[in-house]
């Protein structure tokens, strides 16, 4: 099993910040760059931004995904893992390994799977839109507030269907509508306007919380998201929102 080598380049914090304008090359660059920026800071204001409720999130994923866990030798990939909240919680009922293409995202990731001696997790440097696995390789692939970051959502989807096993279950994670209209506004008050100064003002960095509502408003909302997985080929394609459709979560399975 792959593990993160030794980082061949870092790229420099203090890139442009992804925005539309970009193209699909300089997008991966500057969110490579963004996230290599905020890693020292990532997991504090996570938890901090979301009062903890991120984690509620990601333990209801791999609770959807049990079933598909419980396989005799069971494989999982976790996509766009970051610093391994997810992998580590997949760790604990199946042999998984994390992918992201941020090395101190990784290093910081690898420094939990170490402390909390999870043997089953092993974490690899790759692309989530040229993944370094064969066809049919995983039980499982999640992503969790990945899928918005990759230049084509549409070839990351279709990366994850490639490298899932027939009958193997795909789990997407990702920030999504608040679907009742009174809670909808208070809460892009506070993704707005409030989280990005919070977020700006911890990390140090300028423009990766001013990124986040913005490319949460690009991405398709949960109706939006379910019919592309189904155009791109996924089979019993289904999502439920999170706390009131904050986030969605959406699965689907390789025929
Ligand atoms: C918001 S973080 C999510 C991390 C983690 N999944 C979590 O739940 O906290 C997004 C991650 O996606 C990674 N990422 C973005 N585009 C990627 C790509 N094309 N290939 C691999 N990783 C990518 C970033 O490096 C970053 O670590």
């Amino acid at each position: 099993m792959p593990t993160s080598a030794e980082p061949a380049e870092i790229e420099t914090p203090r890139a442009a910040m992804p925005s539309p304008e970009l193209n699909a090359d300089g997008k991966t660059r500057a969110v490579r760059a963004m996230f290599a920026e905020i890693a020292p800071s990532y997991d504090r204001l996570n938890h901090l931004l979301s009062i903890n409720v991120d984690k509620l999130w990601r333990r209801f994923t791999v609770g959807k995904l049990k079933d598909a866990l419980a396989r005799p030798n069971a494989l999982a990939l976790d996509l766009c893992c970051g610093t391994a909240d997810l992998t580590l919680e997949l760790e604990k009922r199946a042999r998984v390994v994390g992918c992201d293409f941020c090395h101190p995202m990784l290093v910081i990731g690898n420094e939990k799977i170490a402390a909390k001696q999870a043997r089953r997790a092993a974490l690899a440097e790759g692309d989530a839109l040229h993944l370094p696995f064969a066809d049919g390789s995983f039980d499982v692939v999640t992503i969790a507030f990945g899928l918005r970051n990759l230049e084509r959502v549409e070839g990351g989807l279709a990366e994850i269907l490639r490298v899932l096993k027939p009958g193997g279950r795909a789990a997407v994670l990702e920030f999504s509508r608040p679907v009742v209209p009174v809670f909808r506004q208070a809460f892009e008050f506070y993704f707005y306007n409030i989280l990005p100064r919070i977020g700006s003002l911890v990390s140090g960095s300028g423009g990766a919380y001013h990124y986040l509502p913005a490319s949460v408003r690009a991405f398709p909302d949960q109706k939006s998201l379910a019919e592309m997985m189904r155009k791109i080929g996924y089979a019993n394609v289904r999502y439920h929102n999170l706390t009131g459709g904050i986030a969605a979560l959406h699965l689907g399975e390789r025929k």
